[in-house]
């Protein structure tokens, strides 16, 4: 297939869909949280993830404050809370009220974990570092939780679980489990 090249390469990020995370994050005696869809796994061993986020956001500095945070990975049925957390800022509202979020206690740090998320990571700030116009945070995994039955033979069970992926430009997609194909890579290695 003959591709033609972007002549605006501000909007390259858009070819690259995944599944956005709400950050949470404890400071000052309160919760926050922000949607960060710029996010990776690291490390197996140690267990590490990343996570790139603005200057401009308030979650940047919290982080850099309280060197914790927690990542939560919810369904699509509550993409309305990725956009709303995603849509203002810590020092203006306190978002857990506002959109009456409700919580579940974290096992090792202080940053909350989100009763709707159907997966969470509990992370304490390992190294940072600014590429370009976002900060870098790798976070050490330190506790996971998982909502009973969330896997089946190894991986997501998505009739259980709707991911909720983001297009860009305000808009939600679902991965859907008829289109789930088994390829064994060692059959691919044989020729
Ligand atoms: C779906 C979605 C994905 C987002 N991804 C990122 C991201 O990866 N990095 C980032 O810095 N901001 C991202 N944002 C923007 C922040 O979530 C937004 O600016 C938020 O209001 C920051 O909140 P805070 O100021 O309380 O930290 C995203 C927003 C949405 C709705």
């Amino acid at each position: 297939m003959s591709k033609k090249i972007l002549e605006a390469l501000d909007g390259f990020y858009r070819c690259h869909i995944a599944s956005p995370t709400i950050i949470t994050v404890h400071a000052d005696g309160r919760d926050n949280a922000m949607s960060a869809v710029w996010h990776s796994t690291l490390s197996f061993k140690p267990p590490l993830c990343g996570v790139s986020i603005s200057p401009d956001r308030d979650t940047h500095n919290l982080i850099l404050d309280t060197k914790e945070f927690a990542l939560n990975f919810l369904p699509l049925k509550k993409a309305e809370l990725i956009a709303q957390v995603g849509g203002c800022h810590w020092s203006k509202v306190d978002k857990f009220k506002c959109f009456n979020i409700e919580t579940e206690p974290p096992r090792k740090i202080k940053s909350p974990i989100l009763k709707d998320a159907y997966a969470a990571y509990e992370c304490k700030l390992f190294d940072h570092h600014t590429y370009g116009d976002h900060e870098w945070f790798v976070g050490e995994v330190v506790a996971v939780h998982t909502e009973d039955g969330l896997f089946k033979d190894g991986v997501l069970d998505l009739q259980r679980v709707k991911l909720a992926l983001y297009l860009g430009s305000d808009k939600y997609i679902t991965a859907s489990s008829e289109e789930v194909r088994y390829l064994n890579r060692k059959e691919y290695g044989k020729g």
